[in-house]
């Protein structure tokens, strides 16, 4: 089995290889993936979409789809909310960034638009460095279409 990473920062890229010197880790973006059609066996999507816009997302589960093989798996997490942050500090730093968290029927629904069919859904209550609500889906490539 292959495993493989994908960020679109460069230095994020970096700290993936130096904690996984043995996984293979490349600089590209969730809505133009550079991989053939039904070539993956699974997708993970931890804490990522969060960043992409609303507008963009269908183009992003259309990647997943496009590139998923029929069977294969998407393991999606992430904040969950209704509202768009632009925080200015974190992480004991200031930063800039924007953060679009979504209700979880949204994010299910935008699932099954692309054709994915969700097949298990967790929960979970605001708690951890981030004290927000954030779920995880689980959603199937069928494998007829
Ligand atoms: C909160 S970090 C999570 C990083 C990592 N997935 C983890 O769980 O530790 C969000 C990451 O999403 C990446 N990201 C945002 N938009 C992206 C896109 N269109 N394609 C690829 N990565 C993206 C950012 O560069 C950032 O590294």
């Amino acid at each position: 089995m292959s495993v493989f990473g994908v960020d679109l920062s460069p230095k994020m890229v970096g700290l993936a290889r130096h904690a996984y010197p043995n996984l293979r880790f490349t600089e590209g973006s969730m809505t133009a993936l550079e991989m053939r059609d039904d070539e993956l066996g699974g997708i993970l999507a931890w804490y990522s979409t969060h960043h992409t816009p609303p507008q963009w997302l269908p183009d992003v589960f259309a990647e997943f789809h496009r590139t998923l093989a029929p069977g294969g798996y998407l393991l999606w997490g992430d904040y969950v909310g209704n509202e768009r942050l632009q925080p200015t500090h974190g992480y004991g730093r200031p930063v800039s960034y924007e953060s679009y968290l979504l209700p979880l029927d949204r994010m299910v629904d935008l699932l099954d638009q692309a054709g994915l069919v969700v097949t298990a859904r967790l929960e979970q209550e605001p708690g951890g460095r981030v004290n927000r609500p954030h779920a995880c889906l689980l959603a199937r490539k069928p494998e007829t279409p």
